[in-house]
C-alpha cells in the first residue's frame, strides 16, 4: 500500500475543493492510502479580509517571513510517503505565508526530505514567480519535484482583481454586481482536476513519476500567459523595494505606509499595467523567440 500525504490551507474552500478533487481517484483506488493534512496557524488571518489586515499582510507575504504553525500529528511525521501533494495559493507574488511557513518548518524538512511532491497552486493568476519561490524551498528540504498544476482564474486580468477582492473582502463568492463573472478558479475546472488525480495514480502505480509532468502538461495543467509573466517578473522588483521599506517600520508609520502602498498598488494595477500591455503587444515579435522558451521552462519543473 502506498502512502499519499495531502497538504493544503484554504481560507474560501476553494483550495480545498482542488485538493479534494484531485485526490479523489486516489482515494477510490482502494490501494493509495491518502492523509489530509490542513496547515493551521497559531494566529489564524481573518477571512474575509478587511482593509487593514488585507495590506497589513503585504510585507511578511512578499519576504517570505513564516509565522507560528500548529504541529503537524505525530503519526503523519513518522509516515514515509511515497507522494507529497502540496497545495499552495500565492499572495502578493510569493507563497502564502502558511504555506511558506509550512515549507520552511523542521517538520517539512523531515516529511519533505528524499520524497516525490507535486505542487498544485490556486491563484488569481499571477502565480509563476511565487512557484519559484516554492521550489527553492524545495530544494533546501531535498524533496524531488515531479510536478506542477496551475490552476487560475480564466478571466481578464483586470476582470479578476475587481471580481477577487469582492470576494475576499465579502467573504461570498458572488457575481460582483450582478455583472461580473464568479471569481476564482470555476467550478468546472474544479470539478475537472480529478483527471490529475488519474494521472498522478497511474505514474503512482508504474513507478514513474519521472513521466509525470509531461502527462500533465497533456492535460493543460499549466497554461501560460506570457504577459503575466512580465507583470509578475516587474510587480517582484517592485514589491522588493516597498516590502523591504515598510518592514522596518514602527507600528504607526508602518500604518501611514501600508496605506501609500496601497494608492501606489491600486494605481500600479490600473494605469501602469495597461501601458506595460501596450508596450509589450508593441514588442512582441521582437521577443518571441525569448517568450518561447520562457514558457517551456515555466511549464517543466527543474529546480535549479
Ligand atoms: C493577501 C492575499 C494576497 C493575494 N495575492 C495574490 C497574488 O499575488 N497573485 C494571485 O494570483 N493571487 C493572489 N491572491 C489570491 C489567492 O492566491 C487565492 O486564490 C485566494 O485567496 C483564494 O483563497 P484560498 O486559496 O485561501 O481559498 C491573494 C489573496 C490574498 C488573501
Amino acid at each position: 500500500m502506498k502512502n499519499v500525504l495531502v497538504v493544503y490551507y484554504s481560507q474560501t474552500g476553494q483550495l480545498e475543493s482542488i485538493a479534494r478533487n484531485i485526490a479523489k481517484p486516489l482515494l477510490d483506488s482502494g490501494d493509495i492510502n491518502v492523509i489530509f493534512h490542513e496547515i493551521q496557524l497559531e494566529k489564524p488571518f481573518p477571512f474575509p479580509w478587511n482593509n487593514d489586515a488585507f495590506f497589513d499582510a503585504f510585507p511578511e507575504s512578499f519576504l517570505q517571513v513564516p509565522t507560528a504553525l500548529k504541529p503537524i500529528p505525530i503519526e503523519i511525521l513518522k509516515t514515509k510517503f511515497d507522494l507529497i501533494l502540496l497545495h499552495y495559493q500565492v499572495w502578493y507574488l510569493s507563497p502564502s505565508i502558511p504555506f511558506n511557513s509550512f515549507l520552511m518548518s523542521e517538520e517539512a524538512q523531515t516529511l519533505l526530505n528524499n520524497t516525490p511532491v507535486v505542487t498544485i497552486s490556486g491563484s488569481r493568476n499571477m502565480w509563476i514567480l511565487a512557484q519559484e519561490k516554492v521550489k527553492k524551498l524545495l530544494k533546501q528540504n531535498n524533496a524531488k519535484l515531479k510536478g506542477n498544476i496551475a490552476l487560475v482564474d480564466r478571466a481578464g486580468n483586470l476582470i479578476s482583481v475587481v471580481t477577487i477582492f469582492d470576494w475576499l473582502f465579502s467573504g461570498i463568492k458572488r457575481k460582483y454586481l450582478g455583472i461580473f463573472p464568479l471569481p476564482g478558479v470555476s467550478d468546472k475546472d474544479i470539478e475537472e482536476s480529478s483527471k490529475f488525480g488519474k494521472v498522478i495514480l497511474s505514474c503512482l502505480r508504474d513507478n514513474n513519476l519521472d513521466n509525470l509532468q509531461s502527462k500533465l502538461l497533456e492535460l493543460d495543467a499549466v497554461l501560460i500567459k506570457p504577459f503575466l509573466i512580465t507583470v509578475d517578473r516587474t510587480g517582484n522588483k517592485i514589491f522588493n523595494v516597498w516590502s523591504k521599506f515598510i518592514i522596518k517600520k514602527e507600528k504607526e508609520s508602518r500604518k501611514t505606509w501600508l496605506k501609500v502602498f496601497k494608492i501606489y498598488l491600486l494605481f500600479a494595477i490600473w494605469v501602469i499595467s495597461p501601458i506595460v500591455y501596450l508596450f509589450y503587444l508593441i514588442f512582441y515579435p521582437l521577443m518571441m523567440n525569448k517568450i518561447k522558451k520562457e514558457k517551456l521552462y515555466y511549464k517543466g519543473v527543474v529546480l535549479i
